[in-house]
């Protein structure tokens, strides 16, 4: 109604901002929010439901004028009840709610392709969280391309953390020495995993082959540098959050899904 309370507000849940990739998203959302007279609230859920449900309900009660969020877990039944737009970014939650994405699986598979052209043979994968989109999306397109090209799946799933990614590259490395590049499903897991190489001794990528995935900036801080799937981080948090003021002001909007591309970012880890 004409007397609808406003806050001039918006809520964004991420999983976690000490991974590079969502300060990016959040610097781009902001660069449209904040001209237009919103205020960014921000909010780390740990990728935990429980967390994501007490942000936007106890936001909801404040009269935020509505959400992006990035969830796993946030299902249509919690988002349908906020009497403000949702629009999910980077991960799908439902046919019903707006989103923007990108094509998890044609990256993933340019990105082994690419490495296969170089003549990587044995090619490992660190897969990302099992339970989060992007991360299954990545790794469907690992082991169909594998199958593929005759070759064998190697793959460990862990979470999309740097540690994580060290860990995960020196098992796999000493469990099956034969393996000559590995497929990381993001970039702070391919930096673990530079890390794991530096320490085993091993040359990269004259022994060993990394590819990541996201193309932040910290690929380019690494050496050798980060070959990556580079996706549109900031284009992706511009179209959300424009998504989302277009979807405040008229609230008749229909739904709308976003995919956009990835592109090869070619540096100096792959072969
Ligand atoms: O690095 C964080 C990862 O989580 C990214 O690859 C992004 O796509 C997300 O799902």
């Amino acid at each position: 109604s004409l007397f609808k309370k406003t806050s001039k507000m918006i809520g964004f849940v991420i999983p976690d901002i000490t991974n590079p990739f969502f300060p990016q998203l959040v610097r781009a959302i902001e660069d449209v929010m904040y001209p237009a007279g919103y205020t960014t609230i921000l909010y780390n859920s740990d990728e935990r439901l429980e967390h994501e449900v007490e942000f936007i309900e106890g936001m909801t009660a404040k009269y935020t004028d509505g959400f992006i969020v990035v969830s796993n877990s946030l299902k249509w039944e919690h988002l349908q009840q906020l009497s403000v737009p949702v629009v999910a970014l980077d991960r799908h939650i439902d046919e019903r709610l707006s989103s923007v994405i990108i094509d998890n699986y044609d990256g993933a598979k340019k990105a082994l392709e690419y490495m296969i052209k170089r003549g990587c043979k044995t090619i490992a994968h660190l897969a990302g969280p099992s339970d989060v989109f992007t991360s299954s999306e990545r790794k469907r397109a690992y082991e169909d391309v594998m199958r593929e090209h005759g070759r064998p799946i190697l793959l460990k799933q862990g979470h999309y953390e740097l540690q994580k990614g060290m860990v995960t590259t020196m098992q796999l490395l000493e469990e099956h020495p034969e393996i000559d590049a590995v497929f990381a499903a993001n970039d702070v897991m391919a930096i673990g995993a530079l890390k794991a190489a530096a320490r085993l001794g091993v040359e990269v990528p004259k022994d060993i082959s990394f590819m990541g995935f996201d193309g932040v900036q910290w690929g380019e801080t690494v050496t050798p540098e980060l070959t990556t799937m580079q996706q549109p981080i900031y284009e992706m948090g511009k179209k959300a959050a424009e998504m989302l003021l277009a979807r405040i002001q008229d609230s008749r909007m229909p739904v709308e899904h976003y995919v956009m591309d990835t592109s090869l970012k070619i540096r100096n880890s792959v072969r």
